[in-house]
């Protein structure tokens, strides 16, 4: 009886590895970063264990020790009391966010900024534009989102990360950004960014809960997979450098197929509820946090992202050091 021996490319550790097709690298990850107001604080988010908001004067050590794991990005969020109406502390020049990227882009030139443009972390309502007519109103926020972006970009950020899903917001963010002298400045588009329930423990992190309703009129439904295919597709013409589909581990069939459509860089954003599951199982004992963490990211990467940014980057810069 004729059969195919596939076992044969799997009889050592070595030849596993020669025939393996994915790989993580700790280029491949972007950490993110939440700064909060006040001095020495470094809160931990109880839903996010070894997840922190850390103030302004421990920052630069908190980055340092990312940096010194060979970790080249990093993504900053806003945590902030005085919020209002209109997000002011997301646009103005001395933000929590623009003065962090000022501190820490002079500390580490060569490390890669990247800033979160939204509003959700200073509205005192918590949805990611101004609202009227108790919705987002779209074109009242691009503006915003617009100033946004270039105060980022003038604080020194190398990427600028719109997640606020009103329409139009790469256009008018390039477009800004371009009047401003950045036409260099890369737009990093959350442009398949689902309504999930995945992002309860960053909304914790964040402080950005909304306060009335949910994002479900601007965030997409997560039973749609061909519209993930417009909203990236739209996000290019408008000229977005690099696509995010977010969540990334329940929505891996739409990376791969943001993937196949389309030649930018893809990212996926493992989000902090997908964090949240698995440090709260490895707590229990209940996994091996490791090869799970491992298993879970090599996944992303061969449902075709070539950027993680996640939570676990530094855990995972840790274990391909201790490979080396
Ligand atoms: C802001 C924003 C959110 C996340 C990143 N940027 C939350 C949201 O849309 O409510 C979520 C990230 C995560 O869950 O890790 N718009």
């Amino acid at each position: 009886m004729e059969f195919k021996r596939h076992r044969r490319l799997r009889t050592s550790s070595s030849m596993r590895a020669l025939v393996r097709e994915n790989h993580l690298r700790v280029e491949d990850f972007i950490y993110p970063m939440f700064v909060i107001e006040g001095e020495h604080t470094k809160n931990e988010v109880p839903s996010m264990p070894g997840v922190y908001q850390v103030s302004m004067d421990l920052l630069l050590d908190e980055v340092r020790e990312v940096y010194n794991l060979g970790i080249k990005s990093i993504m900053f969020f806003g945590v902030i009391s005085a919020k209002d109406e209109i997000g002011t502390g997301a646009f103005v020049d001395d933000g929590i966010v623009q003065t962090a990227i000022r501190l820490v882009k002079n500390e580490f030139p060569d490390l890669l900024i990247i800033a979160d443009t939204c509003l959700c972390e200073y509205t005192d309502h918590g949805h990611c534009g101004v609202i009227h007519d108790h919705d987002v109103d779209n074109d009242e926020s691009l503006k915003l989102l617009a100033k946004t972006a270039v105060s980022q970009a003038k604080a020194g950020a190398d990427i600028i990360a719109p997640s606020n899903m009103m329409d139009g917001f790469v256009a008018v963010i390039r477009q800004a950004l371009d009047e401003e002298g950045f036409k260099n400045i890369p737009i990093m588009s959350y442009a398949v960014k689902y309504a999930s329930s995945f992002y309860g423990p960053f909304r914790d992190a964040a402080d950005s809960t909304p306060q009335f309703g949910d994002r479900k009129t601007y965030q997409m439904d997560p039973a749609n997979r061909i519209e993930a295919l417009r909203e990236a597709e739209s996000d290019i013409q408008e000229g977005a450098d690099f696509i995010m589909v977010k969540p990334a581990l329940s929505f891996l069939d739409i990376v791969r197929d943001v993937r196949n459509r389309f030649d930018v860089p893809v990212v996926a954003y493992n989000v902090s509820g997908e964090y949240a599951m698995i440090k709260a199982a490895a707590q229990n004992g209940w996994i091996n946090e490791k090869e799970l963490v491992l298993e879970m990211l090599t996944s992303m990467k061969r449902a075709g992202a070539d950027i993680i940014l996640t939570y676990f980057a530094k855990d995972v810069a840790n274990w391909l050091n201790e490979n080396k």
